[in-house]
């Protein structure tokens, strides 16, 4: 049953990568093709993708730099995963090609539908391109799930700069303290609540807990668990 949205409705605004889509899926997919080290190709390149946004985040624009896009930082992470792993340079346009449709993690679907049942507004605020954010949503059958799929282009920067998390009360004209930030990634939640967010942690992969001084509001192992207080 569709509930109206009210100025009071609950706003969730979701991280992308590892939090609604299974960025490990792909070793999974390409396991055969990849051999033995598929598992610590996936972390390496993972681990390497976000440390290039973090550098990215702080450079300075000022100089001759082109800060690249996440695309683009995708590519080059994958590049160094491959060549670290003694892995064949010739495997990353398949990879590749993979990220690009990224499955949703099995309780996500359900989750935001009932969210939305709820009268819960959702968004998506991410370090992917435009155009590689859109290609997701519409791979996962998402279209229309979103009202706004914010990527990090428009403030010219990657998380954890504060220009991004900004987007989030820019689109929804409200406080960020009266948004719910929702990232497995405890970094994405520490720096959420450094700007100001109230926060969900997912736990997914049972992690010790860190950034003390910034803590989640709600630690939960999936997303299903929003379902047992949608309120915040
Ligand atoms: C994102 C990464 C941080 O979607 O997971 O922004």
């Amino acid at each position: 049953m569709a509930v109206s949205m009210t100025p009071s409705s609950p706003v969730f605004i979701f991280d992308a990568f590892g939090t609604l889509f299974d960025v490990h899926a792909v070793a999974r997919e390409h396991a055969a093709a990849i051999g033995p080290e598929a598992e610590r190709l996936s972390g390496i390149w993972r681990s390497k993708q976000l440390e290039y946004t973090w550098i990215y985040a702080r450079a300075d624009r000022s100089g001759p730099l082109v800060v690249p896009g996440f695309r683009e930082i995708t590519r080059a992470s994958l590049m160094y995963a491959l060549s670290l792993c003694g892995l064949d340079a010739a495997l990353a346009p398949r990879l590749l090609e993979s990220y690009q449709r990224l499955p949703p993690f099995p309780e996500v679907r359900d989750t935001l539908t009932q969210l939305k049942a709820r009268g819960a507004r959702l968004a998506i605020l991410s370090n992917a391109d435009p155009d590689q954010l859109d290609d997701l949503v519409s791979n996962a059958g998402f279209d229309g799930v979103f009202e706004h799929s914010i990527s990090v282009a428009a403030a010219g920067s990657f998380k954890p700069d504060p220009r991004v998390y900004a987007l989030g009360p820019e689109v929804f004209g409200r406080p960020a303290n009266e948004m719910m930030f929702v990232s497995s990634n405890r970094w994405d939640i520490a720096g959420a609540k450094a700007f100001g967010y109230a926060a969900t942690w997912v736990n997914r992969l049972g992690l010790p807990d860190e950034y003390s001084d910034l803590s989640a509001g709600r630690v939960l192992t999936d997303l299903a668990g929003l379902l047992t207080n949608a309120s915040q």
